[in-house]
């Protein structure tokens, strides 16, 4: 079972590569997020949140090797979706860049665009989703 958790402390993190993600990312004042599959840590979003533009920004979606193809990073992503929502933001960004050499570019893309990610249009490289506002807080 997924669960996702906002993250208060970066420190609290258990899993050390999670860790290391989340004290970097604190300096970029997003949000953090840990997903848990069965409670044990597997993943980790970063967000930001640029109202001014009723965008939301995915920084980072990471998942640990060892919990990978087993719906964590696409859980992520949906739960950005539903914040962004939740926020009033209509579109979510990110840059689809891999971390690592256990992701391909054109695998990253296409995992992108098989959940509605296309090309931002002001050609900044940048995947964009537009998003129905949630109508929860009215
Ligand atoms: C990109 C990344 C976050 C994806 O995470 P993930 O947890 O493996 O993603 P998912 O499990 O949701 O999806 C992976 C694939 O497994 C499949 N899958 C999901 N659940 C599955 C299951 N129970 N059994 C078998 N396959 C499954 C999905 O269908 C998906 O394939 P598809 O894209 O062909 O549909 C992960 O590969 C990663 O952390 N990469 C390194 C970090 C990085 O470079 N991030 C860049 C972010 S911009």
């Amino acid at each position: 079972m997924i669960e996702i958790a906002e993250l208060t402390h970066p420190t609290d993190v258990v899993d050390e590569i999670i860790r290391e993600r989340a004290i970097r990312a604190k300096v970029k004042q997003s949000r953090q997020f840990v997903a848990t599959i069965h409670g044990r840590e597997a993943g980790y979003l970063s967000f930001d949140d640029h109202s001014d533009t009723q965008t939301g920004v995915i920084y980072e979606v990471f998942v640990l090797p060892k919990f990978r193809k087993l719906g964590v990073g696409s859980s992520l992503v949906a739960f950005a979706e539903e914040l962004a929502s939740t926020l009033k933001c209509i579109r979510l960004r990110l840059s689809a860049i891999p971390f690592d050499r256990s992701v391909t570019q054109n695998w990253l893309d296409s995992w992108y665009t098989k959940r509605g990610y296309i090309p931002a249009s002001d050609g900044s490289h940048e995947l964009e989703k537009n998003i129905s506002v949630s109508s929860d807080s009215d």
